[in-house]
């Protein structure tokens, strides 16, 4: 299999509040932000791809500019007439985030809509990255073709990485949700949850109780998230805990469960063993911690040993 990564999602404008009624415009999006991030730590332009669709508008051709300037693959990313990009604008309320919305006819909820182009555009990727915000933006026949895409690039080699990122407000209904992640599960072969989005849906008393619950579903590569609390890792059979190092400076929280991904992914892919990847991937979260908005500037970038 090839060392390409794909990650498929939905990338949005992000329009930050910079001053009064100032805002600045950006793009993030969950397995964007991932992919945006691996590919700058990889620095191997050209093997990180964003699957997604966008509109065929300015703001549309700035975004595959701006990939492309920054070292993506923009070859998987589809063109839609009639639609745009989502957007959403982020307050701030002391370090707490405040977000709105303008998503529910966005481009990329069409990305799974015709499975020969969502398989040309995954093509011979090695490894794909996916999450559960992806899932929730789709219909659940895209998502069905989704699924069966992705077990049939698993069945020639890829593996799955997946974020479940719960967020209530997408989905129509709590056993919906479960139904769903349950079956992506079955098809995961790295899980990188957050303990509170878990604790939410699955009522899981502890990280070490999530970790458990995906071991169960099949899951053999695992890495729990909890904020400033240790992450917890699986992998080969064998159990670790690494502490969270405390970040000074911290200004913005949006997206430190993406950078760590991104981190933690990076990692692994260059052959580190899990604790290192835990390790690189809350050094990038850390970064990520002490900017505004949810991608690091690229200078600030951490190196990847
Ligand atoms: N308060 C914090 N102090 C230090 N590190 C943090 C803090 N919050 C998040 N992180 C880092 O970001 C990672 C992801 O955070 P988490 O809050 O679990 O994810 P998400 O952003 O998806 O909710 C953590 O594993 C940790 O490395
Ligand atoms: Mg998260």
């Amino acid at each position: 299999m090839s060392s390409k990564v794909v990650a498929i999602g939905e990338a949005m404008i992000e329009m930050a509040v910079i001053g009064d009624d100032t805002y600045r415009r950006s793009f993030a999006g969950d397995t964007f932000n991932t992919a945006w991030h691996m590919a700058q730590i990889l620095g191997t332009g050209g093997q990180v791809g964003f699957v997604t669709k966008v509109g065929r508008d300015s703001v549309s051709d700035t975004f595959i500019d701006q990939l492309t300037d920054d070292g993506m693959d923009v070859s998987c990313i589809g063109r839609v007439d009639d639609r745009t990009m989502g957007l959403y604008m982020i307050a701030l309320k002391g370090v707490e985030r405040d977000f709105q919305y303008w998503r529910s006819h966005s481009a990329a909820r069409l990305l799974a809509d015709n499975p020969d182009w969502l398989t040309k555009a995954i093509g011979q990727a090695g490894l794909i990255h996916l999450s559960g915000i992806t899932l929730a933006i789709l219909s659940a026949d895209a998502r069905a073709r989704l699924w069966d895409v992705i077990a049939t690039a698993r069945s020639q080699g890829a593996r799955l990485s997946f974020d479940p990122n719960v967020r209530p407000r997408l989905w129509s209904s709590q056993d919906e949700t479960r139904t769903t992640l349950s079956a992506f599960l079955e098809i995961t072969d790295i899980a990188l949850p957050s303990f509170d989005d878990e604790a939410a849906l699955w009522g899981d008393t502890s990280p070490q109780a999530t970790l458990e619950r995906l071991q169960k579903a099949g899951v053999t590569e695992i890495a729990v998230k909890d904020g400033a609390g240790p992450v917890l890792g699986l992998c080969d059979g064998t159990q670790t805990t690494v502490e969270t190092p405390s970040v000074s400076g911290m200004r913005d929280t949006t997206g430190a469960g993406d950078a760590f991904n991104a981190g933690y992914l990076a990692a692994r892919l260059s052959g580190h063993p899990q604790q290192d990847a835990i390790a690189f991937g809350q050094a990038v979260s850390s970064e990520v911690l002490r900017h505004f908005g949810a991608r690091i500037p690229k200078e600030h970038i951490p190196n990847l040993i």
